[in-house]
């Protein structure tokens, strides 16, 4: 059943925290409920889709209707010959899907632990932490066409995947709708602990089981990220610039020190944009009620009661700042609306 909210405030829909509101909400469960908005002509409107509103900005109220999922089943599809199929609606929060993964001994989610949101949102950033996307474990996406009312399913090789991208915010972008993700996940133990220091944070905690390495994640996130809760974000609001070798080699002269990444493009390097903004000495700093996270340069925070337009500036000012020091242009990872 469709249930629809109008003038909704989306304090609650957004972990910026941002205060806006939109013209109606819906509220929906199955496929049914999109067909019956479809018909309604809610989808030749403006609208769009908001789940757990974790990589979301908005820049004032929202003139149009937003679509939520409110289900949040997992089911088991098929098990196998070292391998589970599972399919989990687009309501699921991410991290219960996870913690379900972990509790029933299926290997593949677990180092993208305690990242917010829910599934629904999880192949349209191609969301990803600790050497781990969420395309590694996507073997398809259903979809609502709201071009004409039909449902589909997309196979993970047709979906577009790259680095906090996917077709989903490029071609198909505005004409379909997530409902449900499948995911093939394996029984038989796969650590991967070549990220950073999470082999060692892992040890410490016992060894590599999906329990240590899913705490171990939670743990070195909580220390680094802020919680939305108490301090209104949208985890990394830039996205790792992906520059070429001449620029990694010009500004490797100056900073020695500076951090790089293979970016799996060959000629191609991955920088930290949090290094970057921190070299920039934006780390900490504040511009009216937004913030640059004291702890993760990646970082921008609601300091109470900022708009959507104070977090636009501070992120235009860090923006113009990195690319006349560097010459990097930062590129937004948030959506905003
Ligand atoms: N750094 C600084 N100062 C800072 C922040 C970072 O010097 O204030 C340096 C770090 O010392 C490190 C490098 O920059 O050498 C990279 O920093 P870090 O590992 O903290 O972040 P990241 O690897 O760039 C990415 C994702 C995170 C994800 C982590 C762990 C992006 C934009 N961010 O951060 O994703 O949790 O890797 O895998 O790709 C998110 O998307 O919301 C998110 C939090």
């Amino acid at each position: 059943m469709v249930e629809k909210q109008y003038n909704a405030n989306l304090r609650d829909y957004n972990t910026f925290g941002i205060d806006a509101s939109c013209r109606c909400m819906c509220r929906y469960e199955t496929h049914r409920d999109l067909s019956e908005l479809y018909a309604e002509g809610i989808f030749e409107g403006k609208w769009n889709v908001i789940s757990g509103g974790s990589n979301i900005l908005f820049n004032g109220d929202y003139d149009g209707t937003l679509v939520h999922p409110a289900s949040g089943e997992i089911v088991t599809l098929t098990s196998g010959s070292g391998t589970v199929k599972l399919r989990a609606d687009a309501g699921v929060v991410w991290d219960d899907f996870v913690e379900y993964c972990v509790r029933h001994g299926y290997w593949g989610a677990e180092n993208l632990s305690y990242i917010p949101g829910y599934v629904g949102a999880s192949p349209v950033q191609n969301i990803g932490a600790y050497g781990v996307e969420a395309k590694d474990i996507i073997d398809s996406v259903e979809l609502f066409c709201v071009e004409n009312g039909t449902k589909l399913i997309l196979a993970a090789g047709h979906c577009g995947f790259g680095y906090r991208t996917s077709i989903f915010k490029t071609t198909l972008k505005g004409k379909v709708i997530i409902t449900a993700a499948n995911f093939v996940l394996k029984t038989e133990p796969d650590p991967r602990l070549g990220y950073g220091d999470l082999r060692d944070a892992v040890d410490r905690l016992g060894g590599a089981s999906l329990e240590n390495i899913r705490k171990a994640v939670t743990d070195i996130r909580k220390s680094k990220l802020p919680e939305p809760s108490e301090l209104g974000n949208a985890g990394s609001f830039f996205k790792n610039p992906v520059v070429g070798e001449d620029i990694v080699e010009r500004l490797k002269k100056e900073y020695p020190e500076m951090p790089v990444y293979p970016s799996g493009d060959p000629g191609k390097v991955k920088l930290a944009a949090g290094w970057l903004i921190d070299a920039a000495g934006w780390k900490g700093r504040k511009l009216g009620l937004a913030g640059v996270h004291e702890k993760q340069a990646l970082v921008l925070v609601n300091l109470g009661g900022a708009t959507g337009r104070d977090i636009i500036e501070l992120a235009k000012a860090v923006t113009d700042n990195v690319a006349s020091k560097f010459g990097v242009e930062l590129e937004s990872e948030v959506n905003i609306f």
